[in-house]
């Protein structure tokens, strides 16, 4: 007995407060387990009332020892945590927190977002729909003939393609939306389509299968050529810079004619000729026209009635001009050294 009451005396000396982490309730702990009503020293005291009477005293004196080391320890922790206050569990407050990493957008969403946010500032709403199209909203309505090579399996990418049944692909550009919407409303119909299209291509540093185009649609009466080429110059110069010049180039697409692509003066060399521009001082930005007559007739609206003009164009192709990107595969390899530098770009 004599030798357990010294230990408990040696633990109790040993006991720190320190430790403790909610420090008001651990000292209540502490108290009960030593001087509780049926903590050590009661229990002590009972098996206390064995001792024979010649060991009696001096037994007595020791437990009375190992109660006032108790009692002591108890008053100074209730001095500590009254001194400091409960602070409860032993927080460091002042220590600097771990920053969490904020993610930044993609740049084909930036230029993407762009893009729809310089049309919308002239009246035109975003459309869309499926990735996944029929023959009629991909080809025929746009008035691809029969034999055109995109129907071939070399360029798209058949879902199904049998003998008798509407041929089902990933969509190779979004033009489609164009002849989904027109089958749905009537004009004025002014719409931008951004979206993401197929197409059964190698990948290299200046091709990709999977890619992103923006569309744009308007149809009213009266729609004019130089209707088209205002907005042309109007978006070159939000979206590139105010000095920025555009030209056109007579072209052919089998949804609009007259056809044309246009270049815009070279961003990177202001014209003079560059690695950029190959020496020429123009870049290809988009292609564009005005609706063919049959793709309106297709959609339902009276082409006699109405005009209108619609123009395409690559976002991979935008992004790597405006951040002079080489290669289109890091779009979609996910480097986060790559993606950091978009951080803090809305
Ligand atoms: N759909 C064409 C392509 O994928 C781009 C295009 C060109 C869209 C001319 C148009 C346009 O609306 O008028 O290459």
């Amino acid at each position: 007995m004599k030798e357990k009451i010294q230990q408990y005396i040696s633990e109790i000396q040993n006991t720190s407060i320190e430790k403790f982490n909610d420090k008001a309730a651990e000292v209540e702990m502490f108290r009960v387990k030593y001087l509780g009503k049926k903590g050590i020293i009661s229990e002590l005291f009972e098996e206390f009332k064995t001792v024979p009477n010649d060991k009696k005293k001096e037994m007595g004196q020791i437990l009375n020892q190992l109660k006032t080391a108790a009692q002591q320890k108890i008053e100074e922790f209730k001095a500590f945590v009254e001194e400091q206050g409960d602070a409860g569990p032993a927080l460091d407050l002042t220590r600097p927190t771990d920053f969490s990493v904020l993610g930044s957008r993609h740049p084909l969403s930036v230029v993407m977002n762009e893009i729809v946010d310089i049309f919308a500032r002239i009246g035109f709403t975003v459309a869309e729909s499926g990735e996944i199209e029929d023959d009629w909203h991909l080809f025929s309505a746009l008035n691809f003939p029969p034999d055109h090579p995109a129907r071939d399996m070399q360029d798209t990418f058949f879902v199904e393609k049998e003998e008798g049944k509407q041929e089902v692909a990933l969509r190779t550009h979004t033009s489609s939306v164009q002849v989904r919407v027109m089958e749905h409303s009537k004009p004025p119909i002014r719409i931008i389509a951004p979206g993401r299209v197929f197409r059964n291509e190698a990948i290299s540093a200046r091709a990709h299968c999977i890619f992103h185009q923006v569309e744009a649609l308007y149809v009213d009466k009266h729609v004019t050529f130089a209707d088209l080429k205002q907005t042309l110059l109007y978006f070159a110069k939000e979206m590139f810079g105010e000095q920025t010049k555009i030209r056109l180039r007579p072209s052919y697409f089998p949804f609009t004619e007259p056809s044309a692509e246009m270049d815009i003066s070279c961003n990177i060399c202001g014209g003079k000729g560059c690695n950029i521009c190959k020496g020429t001082g123009w870049l290809e930005i988009l292609g564009c026209g005005m609706v063919d007559p049959n793709v309106l007739e297709a959609c339902g609206i009276d082409s006699k009635e109405y005009t209108g003009f619609a123009l395409g164009m690559g976002v991979e192709r935008m992004a790597m001009l405006k951040y002079q990107i080489r290669d289109l595969r890091l779009y979609f390899e996910n480097d986060l050294r790559f993606l950091r530098q978009f951080d803090g770009i809305v």
